[in-house]
């Protein structure tokens, strides 16, 4: 028998790697949030999507200063994962609440998350109104990933990266 999730129909779009997003201000005052929604959408030239709530501190962040990082993190970062999706920097340096250390980016301005296992560098190029979410489609302008964990270009599955079913419902891939 089929079951209606209408309510939950993203869930049906589960899991989805989880990650940290990095961001500035105008000041340089660096911001770290928890995002699932994202996704490549172009190789050429590389394209890649984050799907953030307009209301989020980040999504003010990214509007502002048009450039941001994602963060690919290990399961050693979880707690860090949940400190960062349930508090804003609105209020909060989440960075060291959850014990996170920055390390310089290569090409933008926003900070990456230290000892995470991979990172893709982005600037706006364009942005999208999506119900509650902005759709910000961010160029790449570097990617990078740590030889621990990646060969030929593929993850190995030892860094058993985050993967959100939903809720506080964590998965990894191995
Ligand atoms: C596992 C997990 C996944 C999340 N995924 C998203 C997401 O894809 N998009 C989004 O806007 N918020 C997402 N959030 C919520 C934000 O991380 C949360 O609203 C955060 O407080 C925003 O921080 P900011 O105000 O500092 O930007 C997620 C939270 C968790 C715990």
């Amino acid at each position: 028998m089929l079951q209606d999730v209408t309510s939950d129909i993203y869930h049906l779009l589960h899991p989805k790697m989880v990650f940290f997003v990095t961001s500035i201000d105008k000041s340089g005052k660096p911001n770290v949030m928890t995002c699932a929604w994202a996704t490549p959408v172009s190789e050429e030239p590389p394209i890649v999507i984050v799907c953030i709530s307009k209301e989020s501190y980040t999504a003010e962040l990214i509007r502002q200063t048009k450039e941001f990082v994602i963060n690919i993190p290990t399961k050693k970062l979880l707690k860090a994962l949940w400190t960062c999706g349930k508090t804003s920097g609105r209020d909060t340096d989440k960075f060291r609440k959850a014990g996170l250390k920055i390390m310089d980016a290569k090409k933008v301005g926003p900070p990456a998350v230290a000892g995470c296992a991979g990172y893709i560098e982005c600037k706006l190029w364009k942005t999208v109104d999506a119900g509650e979410c902005h759709v910000f489609f961010g160029k790449v302008l570097s990617a990078y990933a740590d030889e621990i964990y990646v060969e030929k270009g593929l993850w190995k599955g030892n860094a058993e990266i985050p993967l959100h079913l939903g809720g506080s419902r964590i998965v990894y891939f191995r």
